[in-house]
């Protein structure tokens, strides 16, 4: 299978892999981060420290990986003619809802940073789990193909 990409496919892919790495540790660290800076008063020291913490994560990890997993996987979808296979609608789903709940997080942030606490510490662990739970189903469509 190497389509249009020839002899780059298999680095484009590694390329992919790495950068969903990059992206889903970004997305495990924010929630926790926010546990930590909500227990802070707004508008302290402590407060601006975790509002800068956040914004890097965000501006240096969180978006740009995001981005070129984006690039590189609808790259390599068009590469192996993904868009007519099953696993590939499914998981397209699951990206499309994680992609999703990076915009709900980076919402919160901008909340945390206004000095707004909306949701409880048990609550931001709970959504802690959603990146864990959805890597596990795409990576299982993404290898096993099962559909
Ligand atoms: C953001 C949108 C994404 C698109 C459009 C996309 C698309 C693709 C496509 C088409 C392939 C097959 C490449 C090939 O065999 O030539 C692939 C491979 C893979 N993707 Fe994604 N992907 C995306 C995001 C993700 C995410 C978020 C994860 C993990 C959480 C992931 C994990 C993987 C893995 C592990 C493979 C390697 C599968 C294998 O060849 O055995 N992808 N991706």
């Amino acid at each position: 299978m190497e389509g249009f990409l020839g002899a780059t496919w298999l680095w484009v892919k590694a390329a992919h892999i790495i950068f969903v790495i990059f992206w889903m540790a970004g997305m495990f660290m924010l929630p926790r981060f926010f546990i930590y800076h909500q227990q802070t008063t707004p508008g302290s020291a402590e407060d601006k420290a975790w509002i800068e913490r956040e914004t890097r994560l965000r501006r240096i990890i969180l978006t740009p990986s995001m981005s070129v997993v984006w690039l590189l996987g609808l790259v390599l979808a068009v590469n192996t003619g993904a868009f007519s296979q099953g696993w590939f609608h499914a998981k397209l789903l699951l990206v499309l809802a994680l992609s999703g709940y990076h915009g709900w997080m980076v919402g919160y942030a901008r909340k945390l940073a206004r000095g707004e606490r909306r949701l409880s510490d048990k609550a931001l662990r709970l959504a802690n789990e959603v990146p864990g739970v959805a890597t596990a189903a795409i990576v299982i469509l993404a290898v096993v193909r099962p559909f």
